[in-house]
């Protein structure tokens, strides 16, 4: 936490390294800066290029050291691909190589902007920022000894004279990056001491941060109450007690006084499967299944924390799923809060179950526009790889927002069908409805199906972010660690920035 963010001139401030971004050739080194870089550097980097030592490709970093020839003791040629091609994207991953190049000394980095780049200098200094910062997170938070763990960037400074909208986009873009991260801590937490207790005094702890963020938990004896049977039912089988955690954002001027976002996160803190257990191998990652909780939780401390004039809820349904005497079996029919019951054919579909709840109860409590974030099936991983989330809505406008905002935030998102012939998937025998099939057909439209039985009036869209949620190796681009990846927290704050 706390990466101090400069405008200033190259030259006039101080860094331990210059970081100059350099394309391609034919036009390695287009902006200005970087040709008086090179001057200065009597031609180095243009030999590299030409050598081949240096190509230009997205994700490479090369750190030369200095001899005074400029004011900061190293320089790293960072590659972003071929110039015209340039986005958000590409220099977030700049950012990134370039904080895993100097990941031994950490300290300051000054990024040389570019005019002739074919994004604004704002998007430049967003994007560098973001990646900087998320390249330079470490999940290795339990490791004992201080030199395994690489360090982060402390300091950036964007070189250029200073202009309002840069500094209001670099400011943003660290706010925005630094909750990613801690979202990825959050996903990163062994479920030994990250349980739905130990979640719900992280919100807590949250929204004691800021003026007009409040949280309100609710233990097993509220769940019963409020007839939350799917929920109940879910963290039967572990002594780690469930909770629904319940964020609200209640800005002093809002935007549209009428319009309250609704932002739901599956938070099963570790998902074993229950009854229905899963094979041995990989499930050490199912501590990762509260990654959409983790990005709800901390997409709202992004939007308290930009003093968004957006009014917004967050309901993480925590819980944690574990074969036992008490747990919920394969034949049990459960009622949910709003009414409907439902046969459980598999204890490991237990996401939707605790949404189902969850969902409801932003509603309830006012939430005119809904968003749910969840790990919730295995399927849209295999489907869509560890680069895009899966999304259905009920709205069309609704859905388009949320893929501009993931566009642009770089949580990525991509629209599927909600058609209402796919209802049958769910049909039951005995109750209103199952939680699983076992037809082994669409999956995730299945779940998606599920979800739209207790969304309520208004639109209300689901992000199946099994795949980039959480990492079994890195991706290559500014996501470099294997882990949390904080999804959703970009996306949220860019989407409700839309709102306001
Ligand atoms: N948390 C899992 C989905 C998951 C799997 C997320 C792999 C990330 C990586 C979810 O609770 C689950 O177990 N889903 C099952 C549903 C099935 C039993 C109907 C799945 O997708 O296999
Ligand atoms: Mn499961
Ligand atoms: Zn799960």
């Amino acid at each position: 936490m706390g990466v101090t963010i400069e405008i200033g001139l190259p030259g006039q401030t101080e860094a331990d390294a210059l970081a100059v971004p350099v394309a391609r050739p034919p036009h390695g080194l287009g902006g200005e800066g970087g040709r008086i870089v090179d001057e200065k550097l009597r031609g180095r980097l243009a030999r590299l290029t030409s050598s081949g030592e240096l190509r230009g490709d997205p994700g490479e970093a090369l750190v030369l050291h200095l001899d005074g020839e400029l004011e900061t003791p190293r320089v790293v040629a960072v590659g972003i691909g071929d110039r015209d091609r340039v986005d958000l994207d590409v220099l977030r991953t700049a950012g990134a190589a370039a904080a895993e190049a100097l990941s031994r000394i950490g300290g300051t980095v000054c990024w040389l902007l570019d005019e002739t780049l074919p994004l604004s200098l704002a998007d430049q200094a967003r994007a560098l920022v973001e990646g900087t910062i998320l390249g330079g997170y470490s999940p290795g938070l339990w490791k004992t000894q201080d030199d395994r763990r690489p360090r982060a960037i402390e300091r950036i400074v964007l070189g250029h004279f200073d202009t309002q909208e840069l500094r209001e986009a670099a400011d943003r873009a660290a706010v925005v990056a630094e909750r990613t991260n801690r979202a990825r801590d959050l996903a990163n937490m062994p479920p030994n001491e990250l349980y739905p207790a130990s979640l719900a005094e992280h919100a807590v702890e949250l929204a004691g941060e800021h003026e007009h963020l409040t949280a309100e938990i609710l233990g097993p004896g509220e769940i019963d109450a409020l007839g939350m049977g799917a929920l109940a039912a879910v963290g039967a089988g572990s002594r780690n007690e469930s909770r629904l955690i319940v964020l609200r954002y209640e800005p002093p001027a809002p935007t549209r006084p009428d319009l309250v976002l609704g932002l739901v996160g599956k938070a099963i803190t570790f998902d074993s499967g229950g009854l229905s257990l899963k094979p041995g191998a990989h499930m050490e990652d199912m501590k990762g299944d509260m990654a959409g909780g983790a990005g709800a939780l901390h997409g709202m401390g992004a939007v308290a924390a930009l003093g968004l004039p957006v009014r917004a809820i967050a309901v993480l349904a925590a819980a944690e799923n574990l074969p036992d005497g008490n747990a919920f079996r394969p034949g049990d029919i459960l009622r949910a809060a709003n009414g409907k019951t439902i046969e459980i054919i598999n204890t490991d579909a237990e996401g939707r179950l605790v949404l189902a709840d969850a969902l409801w109860y932003a509603r309830r409590e006012g939430a005119t526009h809904v968003l749910d974030v969840a790990t919730l099936t295995g399927a849209m991983e295999l489907a869509l790889g560890d680069l895009y989330a899966g999304l259905f809505a009920n709205d069309v406008e609704w859905r388009d927002r949320i893929v501009a905002a993931g566009e642009r935030s770089g949580d990525l998102v991509w629209p599927f069908p909600l058609h209402q012939r796919y209802r049958r998937y769910v049909d039951s025998t005995y109750a209103d409805m199952k939680n699983a099939s076992l037809l082994r057909q669409g999956s995730p439209v299945l779940a998606a199906k599920f979800l739209e039985e207790f969304a309520g009036e208004g639109p209300w869209a689901h992000i199946d972010m099994a795949g980039p949620g959480f990492f079994e190796r890195s991706r290559g681009d500014y996501l470099r660690v294997p882990g949390g990846t904080g999804y959703g927290v970009r996306l949220i704050a860019e989407l409700a920035a839309g709102l306001a």
